[in-house]
C-alpha cells in the first residue's frame, strides 16, 4: 500500500527521502509528498501523481533541513488530491502513514467538537490533529505519542516528525510494517527493507503493537503498554543497485527476463542435485504426518497455490484445501488436527493473507509460509519459512516472484512425498533432476519472444481476450488472464477449458482471441477439441503446446519446448507474461504502475 520512509540526518534530508520513495513507489503511486524540520520549522510539500510530479514542485520550491519524512500513497480515504496527500500536518506535528485508521470517523467527530478543522478526507489526518492537541494540552512529544496511539484502532505504520525538534522522530506498528535502520550517526524508518536500501543494512523489524521514539544516535523500542522492549537487529541483503532497471525498459520485462537465473537460484536452495534431494529448512514438526494441507493466497500467488494443489495431490496424495485469503477466514474452515496451513506471498505483508495465517495459527495448525521478502511479518510468524529468493520484484505485475513460488512449491511437492512415502528415492531424483532442468528451458522460451510480442501486437486491440486451459493449466490460464488485465486494461478471464461449453462461450465471435493452453498430455486432446469448438464459432486461437501438429485454422500456434508434468507448468507461466508484457507495450499502459493498484496490499 503507502510507502514511508523518515530519515534522522546528517545531510540534506529531502535528496535521501526522494531516492528512497523511488524504491518505494511501486507501494502506491497516487501522490507524494515530503517534510523536513529546518531552523526549528516544519516544512512540506506535495503532489497528486506520481513521483515526479512532486520532484517538480521540489525543483521549483526546495525543501531544507536534515531531518524528514516522505510519503508514496495508495489511495484509501480520500481521492488522490493534493490535500489528501501526506504528510499531514498541523502547526506542531508532520506524519505520515500507511493504513487505516478504522475509528477515524468518531476521532474527528470529536476533534471537530473542540474547534479542530479539517483540509482533507483523510484518517491520516485525525492522527496528526489527535497527536497536536496532546501537545497542546501540555504533554511531552513522547507522552503526545504514545497518547494518541492508544486512541487509534485499525491497521498503521506511522511515522512523525515534531515542530522545532530537529534531532527527534516516532515511529509506530500495527498492522502495517515498519522497520528501524540503523545508521552512523543517523537513524531511519522506513516501511521495509527496499526503502532503507543505500542508507542502511542494520534493521529492527517492529512487532505488532510496538513504537520507537528515535535521535541520530539513539533509540527505544516500546510495547503497546509503554514498556521498553529490545527486538533483534537483523542485517538486509537488498541493495540499491538491485532496484534498478539495467538496460530494460521496464522493470517488469527485466523481471520476466530474469527468471531463469533467479528460479536456478531458488532451486539451488532447495535442491541437491548430488544426491538427488531435497533439502528444506530445518521443521519443527512431522512432515510425514500431515494429514491435510491449507493453501492460502492472493491473487497471483493464489495461481501458484492452486497450481501446487495439483502437484501435491498428485504426488504426494496429501488433500489439499485452496483458499482465496480474503475469503479464508470468514468461511469459518474446518482444520484437521496436526494440518498444515500454507500461506504464499510474495511480499509477506498482504494484509488478507496475513489475517488468514493468524486465523490458522489460532486454531493451532503448522504454520509455513513462502514469501519473498525475508523478515516480512508472514515470515517471522510462521513455524517454518520458505523463501524464494527471487530478489527485489518492483513491477507491480508479478512475475518472476511466480515463477520462483512454483519452483519452491514444487520442491516442496517431493520432500513431501518422500517424507511420506508417496514416492521413492528413485522418483525423488527423477524429479531433482527434472527441476534442475526448468531453468535452461525457461531461457528457451524467453530467447524466442519475437512471436508472441507480434502476437501480442496484433491482439491488443481486442476488448475481451479468453485463456484457456485444463487441469494443472488452468490456473496458468488464469494467471494469464490478470496478468493481461491489470497492465493493458483489456478485460480477459482464464477458464477450465471444459466449461467454455457451459457459458462463456457465448462470448466467442471474430473479435475475441482465446489463448489455449495445452501441452501434450492426458487432457491436451481434450483442451484442443474445446478449442476446435471455438474455431467453429469463427474465434481467434492462440495455442501455446509443444505438440508440433496442431489442428489447422489456428490463429497462432507458439511452440514450446516439450518437458515433465512437474516443471510444464512454471514454463508456461512465461509465454502469458510476455504477451501481458507486449500487448501493455503496444498499448502504451504504464506498465509498472498500472492504474488503482499497489504492489503491498496491506489494508483488507
Ligand atoms: C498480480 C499481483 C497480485 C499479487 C497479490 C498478492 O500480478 O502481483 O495479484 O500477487 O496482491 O500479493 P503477495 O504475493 O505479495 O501477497
Amino acid at each position: 500500500m503507502c510507502g514511508i520512509v523518515g530519515i534522522l540526518g546528517l545531510t540534506a534530508a529531502v535528496p535521501r527521502l526522494m531516492d528512497s520513495l523511488k524504491r518505494l513507489e511501486y507501494r502506491g503511486y497516487d501522490s507524494a509528498g515530503v517534510a523536513t524540520v529546518s531552523n526549528v520549522e516544519l516544512g512540506r510539500r506535495r503532489a497528486p501523481g506520481k513521483l515526479s510530479a512532486l520532484a517538480d514542485v521540489l525543483a521549483a520550491t526546495p525543501l531544507e533541513g536534515n531531518s524528514g519524512i516522505g510519503h508514496t500513497r495508495w489511495a484509501t480515504h480520500g481521492e488522490p488530491t493534493i490535500n489528501n496527500a501526506h504528510p499531514h500536518m498541523t502547526d506542531r506535528v508532520a506524519i505520515v502513514h500507511n493504513g487505516i485508521i478504522e475509528n477515524f470517523k468518531a476521532l474527528k467527530d470529536e476533534l471537530t467538537a473542540t474547534g479542530v478543522s479539517f483540509e482533507g478526507d483523510t484518517d491520516t489526518e485525525v492522527v496528526a490533529q489527535l497527536m497536536t492537541s496532546y501537545l497542546n494540552d501540555g504533554s511531552s512529544p513522547r507522552d503526545a505519542f504514545s497518547q494518541t496511539l492508544s486512541r487509534l484502532q485499525g491497521a498503521f505504520a506511522l511515522c512523525v516528525l515534531i515542530k522545532g525538534e530537529d534531532n527527534l522522530m516516532f515511529g509506530a506498528r500495527e498492522g502495517s510494517p515498519l522497520v528501524v535502520g540503523l545508521g552512523d550517526g543517523e537513524n531511519y524508518l522506513g516501511s521495509d527493507a527496499m526503502a532503507l536500501a543505500g542508507l542502511s543494512n542494520q534493521l529492527i523489524y517492529l512487532e505488532e503493537g510496538d513504537w520507537v521514539e528515535l535521535t541520530r544516535n539513539q533509540f527505544q523500542i516500546y510495547r503497546a503498554d509503554n514498556s521498553p522492549v529490545d527486538r533483534d537487529v537483523s542485517f538486509s541483503q537488498v541493495a540499491a543497485t538491485m532496484i534498478d532497471k539495467g538496460n530494460h525498459r521496464h522493470f517488469m520485462q527485466k523481471e520476466i527476463y530474469e527468471q531463469p537465473t533467479v528460479v536456478a537460484q531458488a532451486l539451488g536452495r532447495y535442491l541437491d542435485p548430488i544426491n538427488g534431494c531435497v533439502k528444506l529448512p530445518d521443521i519443527s514438526f512431522d512432515l510425514a504426518a500431515v494429514p491435510k494441507i491449507t493453501l492460502v493466497a492472493c491473487g497471483t500467488s493464489f495461481y501458484a497455490a492452486q497450481v501446487a494443489r495439483y502437484w501435491i495431490e498428485q504426488i504426494a496424495r496429501v488433500p489439499v484445501d485452496v483458499d482465496i485469503a480474503s475469503e479464508f477466514r470468514y468461511r469459518d474452515p474446518v482444520y484437521t488436527d496436526g494440518g498444515l496451513a500454507i500461506f504464499i506471498s510474495q511480499s509477506g505483508e498482504t494484509m488478507d493473507t496475513l489475517s488468514a495465517l493468524r486465523h490458522a495459527k489460532a486454531a493451532g495448525q503448522h504454520i509455513a509460509s513462502i514469501v519473498n521478502v525475508l523478515g516480512s511479518t508472514m515470515a517471522r510468524e510462521s513455524d517454518l519459512v520458505m523463501p524464494i529468493h527471487a530478489g527485489p520484484e518492483v513491477g507491480v505485475a508479478s512475475t518472476k516472484a511466480f515463477t520462483c513460488q512454483l519452483a519452491v512449491l514444487a520442491a516442496f511437492t517431493v520432500q513431501l512425498a518422500s517424507a511420506n512415502g508417496a514416492i521413492n528415492e528413485t522418483q525423488v531424483a527423477n524429479y531433482v533432476a527434472e527441476l534442475e532442468h526448468a531453468p535452461a528451458l525457461m531461457a528457451k522460451i524467453l530467447s524466442a519472444d519475437a512471436q508472441i510480442e507480434a502476437i501480442a501486437q496484433d491482439i491488443a486491440g481486442a476488448r475481451d481476450i479468453l485463456f484457456v486451459g485444463r487441469g494443472i493449466y488452468y490456473p496458468i490460464a488464469m494467471e494469464g488472464a490478470l496478468k493481461l488485465k491489470e497492465i493493458s486494461y483489456i478485460h480477459a478471464e482464464g477458464y477450465a477449458a471444459g466449461e467454455l461449453k457451459h457459458g462463456p462461450i457465448a462470448l466467442i465471435d471474430d473479435n475475441v482471441p482465446v489463448i489455449g493452453i495445452a501441452p501434450k498430455g492426458v487432457l491436451s486432446e481434450k483442451t484442443v477439441s474445446n478449442l476446435q469448438e471455438i474455431m467453429a464459432r469463427k474465434g481467434k486461437v492462440v495455442l501455446f503446446s509443444d505438440d508440433e501438429t496442431p489442428p489447422a485454422g489456428m490463429y497462432a500456434h507458439v511452440s514450446m519446448p516439450s518437458a515433465g508434468d512437474l516443471i510444464s507448468p512454471i514454463l508456461y507461466a512465461l509465454p502469458v507474461q510476455l504477451l501481458a508484457y507486449y500487448a501493455a507495450v503496444e498499448k502504451g499502459t504504464d506498465v509498472d504502475m498500472p492504474r488503482n493498484l499497489a504492489k503491498s496490499v496491506t489494508v483488507e
